[in-house]
């Protein structure tokens, strides 16, 4: 898809990081922009800047690992600007531990926001966007633990392998039936956001709402990413992968030799080498 302007982009997790990135770019094209987020200071600041740059913003509050809250996330887009082009489920946390440590409300929050979200966003929209028959993307954010399991991260790595089983199983039956929509699957090593800092969004029924200064592992987790790539850098290879139709979005090449190790592991029927992500 390559005509955006005046078109309409809706973005999940776009108060922070790489929706925020993704959002500052589809403006730039002059899309109009739809913003969601659970956090809603943060929301409003990041619709307040994009606005006073020019850009048409929509902001709405979006627990994305509710269903309804995605369906009325469509709703509002539908009403203000009577159609969406371009989809980014990109919400995202991260909690990790040992398995043998995990409380199940660590998998409930994780894969909530990270798949579910996903389901959710896709469930609400794209019949939406198929009935409009216009062109239209959808941009499904998984991550290189999306591709290769470390350890310390099940939850993280689970919803992330769904993201891009999803979108895998998207890209075919789209082509399949000739579709307008195409799929990008985003699958970044580090770049430079607050994932460290996901606690801050954990709801108290999942086990939040207690310190959320980062612990040890978060701040080692946070020199790594301020070492990554910006999110704007990000956003622009969204953007070529959108214009090229390409599904796959892979930030760092330099990380997939771990990839290639692990497919070659299955084809031999060896054990995997240890990946450490951090
Ligand atoms: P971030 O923490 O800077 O931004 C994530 C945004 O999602 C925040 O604005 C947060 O408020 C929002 N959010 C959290 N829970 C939500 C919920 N239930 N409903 C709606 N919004 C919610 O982190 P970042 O890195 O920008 O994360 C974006 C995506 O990128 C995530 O899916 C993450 O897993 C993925 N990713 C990030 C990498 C990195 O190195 N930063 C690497 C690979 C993937």
């Amino acid at each position: 898809m390559r005509e955006l302007a005046g078109r309409v982009a809706v973005v999940t997790g776009a108060a922070s990081g790489i929706g925020n990135g993704l959002a500052h770019r589809w403006a730039r094209e002059g899309m109009r922009v739809v913003l969601a987020d659970i956090e809603e200071e943060a929301l409003a600041k990041a619709a307040a800047e994009l606005s006073a740059g020019g850009a048409e913003v929509l902001a709405v509050p979006v627990d994305v690992s509710k269903a309804e809250q995605l369906e009325m996330l469509a709703d509002r887009t539908y009403e203000a600007f009577g159609a969406a082009h371009i989809l980014c489920n990109n919400a995202g946390v991260g909690a990790g531990g040992l398995i043998s440590d995990l409380r199940i409300e660590d998998w409930q929050w994780t894969l909530g926001v990270n798949m579910w979200g996903v389901i959710h966003g896709l469930t609400a929209f794209l019949p939406r966007m198929l009935q409009g028959g216009e062109e239209g993307h959808i941009v499904n954010t998984a991550s290189l633990a999306g591709l290769v399991a470390a350890p310390f991260m099940a939850p993280y790595n689970a919803g992330k392998f769904a993201v891009v089983a999803i979108s895998e199983s998207l890209f075919h039956e789209l082509s399949m039936t000739g579709s307008q929509i195409k799929v990008s699957v985003l699958c970044p090593g580090w770049v430079n956001t607050r994932i460290f800092e996901s606690e801050r969004n954990r709801p108290a029924a999942l086990g939040g709402g207690g310190d959320h200064a980062p612990d040890a592992r978060a701040q080692m987790l946070r020199g790594v990413l301020e070492a990554g790539l910006q999110p704007a850098e990000v956003a622009d290879q969204v953007f070529d992968a959108v214009a090229n139709e390409r599904l796959y979005v892979i930030t760092h090449p330099d990380m997939l030799p771990a990839v290639e190790a692990r497919m070659r592991a299955i084809l031999d029927g060896t054990n995997p080498a240890l990946t450490m992500i951090v």
